[in-house]
């Protein structure tokens, strides 16, 4: 396929747009900043920019791409570019910016005529995460039917950016799959962050305990491209696993004492539930901080 990948350059980016590159795709990254990878081209755009967006979206990705009989066209839009969270910035410019950015990239690719679009939504949206104060789910484990009512500017913005992306699902019919993604670990973070989450679990409170590894995160942006058909939809992107020691069922007896449980869980399986993305898109997590620290308690399973 041929790829158009915002906010490439970022954190989560700039793994999973090289990795979709090497799974044979042709991936442009259209950034603010370049990413300088060999196997993913770079385009400078500002994507608040609506001209700008459209005309990156319309137009060629790299010099090659001038020997072609016929000027190419984006298969699937990969959206990541963002402000990532409250206090980066001001919350207007962090509403603004993500709100305008994910209308412009939704616009474009709609009236282009792309029939996949995967764009990053948050684990934020379900206002736990920046609530002012401690604020808990209404339910456990949290699916994607818990009600998306946050406090804080960032999520508002991805929650507005959700709404927009099912209108203009609504006009075409394409696929347009959004992702409440958890918060991203990168492999060489485990050494320095986990240590303190193990010790200490209330560090975790804020994401619900979980994570989601970047190459995990990769494969499930994979497997959004490869399942196709399902319209609009919106996918909890975590890890199989707590990113802390302490049990399912002690977190639970210590952090949720009342909160309505729905189902039984593993002894460590995530509070944040991702049946519907295995069910849907047979995304499967492979990676854990488990394969690469120990576990004070020794209670590894
Ligand atoms: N990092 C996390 O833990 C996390 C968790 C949940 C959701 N997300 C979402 O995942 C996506 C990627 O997050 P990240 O951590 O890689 O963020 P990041 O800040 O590291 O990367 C975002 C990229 O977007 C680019 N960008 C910002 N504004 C732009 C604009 N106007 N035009 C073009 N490019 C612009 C930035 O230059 C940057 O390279 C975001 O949408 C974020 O909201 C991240």
């Amino acid at each position: 396929m041929r790829i158009f990948f915002t906010g490439g350059s970022g954190k989560a980016g700039r793994h999973v747009a090289p990795h979709l590159a090497e799974q044979g795709h042709h991936v442009t990254n259209a950034d603010l900043v370049p990413l300088r990878h060999p196997a993913v081209a770079d385009l400078r755009v500002d994507l608040t920019d609506a001209g700008e967006t459209y005309s990156a979206l319309a137009g060629l990705a790299t010099f090659d791409e001038l020997d072609l009989p016929e000027k190419p066209t984006y298969d699937a839009v990969v959206h990541f570019a963002a402000v990532p969270a409250i206090l980066l910035t001001s919350d207007a410019a962090t509403y603004a910016t993500n709100v305008l950015s994910t209308y412009n990239v939704l616009e474009a690719a709609t009236r282009l005529g792309v029939r996949k679009i995967v764009f990053a939504s948050s684990e934020t949206t379900y206002g736990v995460c920046f609530a002012q104060g401690e604020r808990r789910p209404l339910y456990l484990p949290v699916d994607e039917d818990h009600p998306t009512v946050p406090e804080d500017a960032y999520a508002m913005s991805k929650v507005a950016g959700e709404v927009t992306a099912r209108s203009f699902q609504a006009r075409t019919g394409a696929d347009v799959y959004g992702l409440r993604i958890n918060n991203v670990i990168e492999p060489d973070e485990y050494g320095e962050l986990f240590p303190p989450f193990l010790t200490d679990p209330s560090l975790r409170r804020r994401n619900l305990f979980a994570y989601i590894d970047v190459r995990d995160l990769g494969q499930m942006v994979q497997r959004c491209l490869e399942v196709d058909g399902l319209g609009y939809e919106v996918f909890n992107v975590a890890n199989a696993d707590m990113s802390v020691a302490a049990t399912t069922q002690e977190l639970q007896h210590r952090f949720y004492d009342g909160v309505e449980v729905r189902r039984e869980m593993d002894r460590n399986e995530t509070f944040y539930a991702i049946d519907k993305a295995r069910d849907l898109l047979g995304f499967e997590p492979r990676h854990s901080w488990r394969q690469v620290l120990s576990d004070p308690g020794g209670r590894n399973g």
